[in-house]
This record gives C-alpha cells, sequence and structure tokens, in this order.
C-alpha cells in the first residue's frame, strides 16, 4: 500500500498509470472505514487495474455545529483495512494540501441538494460537491464508487459529473447493513449499545412504508404519517425528515405513482442517521 500525502505525487502517478493503460477504479472517503467502504472498494476492484481510497476529513462539508471536530480518525485501522484489501494507493492529503490559501472556488450543485439533507445542512452539499471535485482532478480515476446510503449524495455527483464535463463513470454501491438492518455508517460509533438498538427504527420503519405499498396504499402523506408514529414510539428518536421523492429529480411525489425513493434522516439521541429505499410504485407493479 503506498501512502500519498501530496497532490502531485498522487497526480504524478494517476498520469503514470493512465500513460500505462491502467483503469483506476476510486473509493473517496472520510475515513473511519467499515463493511459499507470495503464494498465500494471490492467494486472499484472488479473495475478496475488499480484502486485508490482517499482519506480526508474535509471541514467545508461541515456546519459549525457539526461533528468536524469529533468525526473518528482511526488512520493506523484504516490503513490496515485498505492494505488488507489490496488497494494500490492511499491518498492521505492534509487540509492545507486540499484547501491552500483557504478557499475562494466552490462547486455548486443546484436543484437535486435544496431539499431533504440540504435544508437541514446548510453548504453541506456545497463542500461535497468542491471537494469531490478537487479528489477528482488529483486522483484522475475513470470509475469513482459512492454508496447508496448517501443516495442524494450520489444523485448530486452524477449531476456534477454530467454539468462539468468530467470524463468518468459513476457507480452507485449497494448500502450494507448490520444483522439489525442498521445501515453501516461511520456515525454509529457515536451510539450508545441502547440508542443502536433505537436506530434500527429507521430500517424498520422504510419496511413499513415498503409493506404499506405493497397492500395498494399509494398516499404519501398517509406513508409518512405511518413511518413517523412508529419513529415517535421509540424513546430519544427525533425525525429530522421523512420524505417521498422521484429517484430522478428528487422532487416529492404525493402519489407512490412511479419508482420512488423513500428517505429519512433521525437523530437517535446527538446522532443524525440517515437511510433510504427506492420502491417500485406505480399502478400494475403490486396487486391491490
Ligand atoms: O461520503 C463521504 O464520505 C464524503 O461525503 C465524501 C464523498 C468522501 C466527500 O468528503
Amino acid at each position: 500500500l503506498k501512502v500519498i500525502e501530496k497532490v502531485s505525487e498522487m497526480q504524478a502517478l494517476a498520469d503514470a498509470w493512465r500513460e500505462e493503460k491502467q483503469k483506476i477504479g476510486f473509493v473517496p472517503t472520510m475515513g473511519a472505514l467499515h463493511e459499507g467502504h470495503l464494498s465500494l472498494i471490492r467494486r472499484a476492484r472488479e473495475l478496475c487495474d488499480r484502486v485508490v481510497v482517499s482519506i480526508f476529513v474535509n471541514p467545508t462539508q461541515f456546519g459549525p455545529a457539526e461533528d468536524f471536530a469529533k468525526y473518528p480518525r482511526p488512520i493506523e485501522a484504516d490503513s490496515e483495512w485498505c492494505r488488507r484489501e489490496g488497494v494500490d494507493t492511499l491518498f492521505l492529503p492534509s487540509v492545507e494540501e486540499m484547501y491552500p490559501d483557504g478557499n475562494q472556488t466552490y462547486v455548486q450543485v443546484d436543484g437535486l441538494t435544496e431539499r431533504l439533507c440540504g435544508r437541514s445542512r446548510p453548504g453541506h452539499f456545497r463542500g461535497v460537491a468542491t471537494i469531490v471535485a478537487k479528489l477528482f482532478l488529483c486522483v484522475k480515476p475513470h470509475v469513482a464508487v459512492f454508496g447508496a446510503k448517501d443516495f442524494q449524495q450520489a444523485a448530486m455527483v452524477r449531476r456534477m459529473v454530467r454539468d462539468l464535463l468530467f470524463d468518468l463513470q459513476i457507480e452507485v454501491a449497494p448500502t450494507v447493513r448490520e444483522a439489525s438492518g442498521l445501515a453501516i455508517s461511520s456515525r454509529n460509533a457515536y451510539l450508545t449499545p441502547e440508542e443502536k438498538i433505537s436506530a434500527t427504527v429507521l430500517y424498520q420503519s422504510l419496511n413499513l412504508a415498503e409493506s404499506l405499498i405493497q397492500s395498494g396504499e399509494r398516499s404519501c402523506e398517509r406513508i409518512i404519517a405511518a413511518m413517523g408514529s412508529l419513529i415517535d414510539a421509540v424513546d430519544g428518536t427525533r425525525v429530522d425528515y421523512i420524505e417521498i421523492v422521484d429517484e430522478v429529480d428528487l422532487q416529492p411525489v404525493a402519489i407512490v405513482d412511479r419508482r420512488v425513493v423513500i428517505a429519512l434522516a433521525v437523530f437517535v439521541g446527538q446522532t443524525r442517521l440517515i437511510d433510504n429505499r427506492v420502491v417500485e410504485g406505480g399502478w400494475r407493479s403490486f396487486p391491490r
């Protein structure tokens, strides 16, 4: 495993690989690697000759009251995961490398980022789009792999790649879950054992929504209300949002009459967790 801290060194390596016609796969992360990241790394490995993982806790995507300072940074363990997964290069830049002289240039994707997590985390997606664009310019990947748990992020990155004419493919890999259904996330590390049990209600509420749709319910208002009641019944939880949106433009829908994404963010104690599920709607999909 080669560890690179300098942007210029990363770019030179990427250029050399491209000269040799090696296909570069890239998994951008903020570290605290877990099974979810490993599935992204494995996907990149399947699709490419070389795999680069970046670990960079990006200050511009955290709000002032968020967890930038306390975000876990277990760099030794992360390097070990990468080594074991056969990652070629771990790109580990400092804040000064990625934001020399501070920053005056940002990437802003309109529309897709205004709802859902964008509403409760102002500036978050601007920070993500900016750092992902910069990382693409460092790693020069042919394929970049993102997780479906952050489906709004993945949709935004796809749109950014299209709009800014980046010449690369975005691949989205399925959410990895614990046996309880809890979506694996670096922020699960903040949960107490009791909170971890409470947190399974996100998954349960998605199951409830899907079973309501399968039994013929089409009203998003009623589905959202049922999910909200289930979550509110669990002590220590607070719903940030539950939305049902069109899979492509992420605009809210009133009736489940197409493929939709059911998405939610819930505070469990102090920890904000997200999850989502794509559900086939349409009148023909399910017997009434
Ligand atoms: O999903 C993440 O871990 C981050 O948002 C990303 C894509 C690495 C950008 O900092």
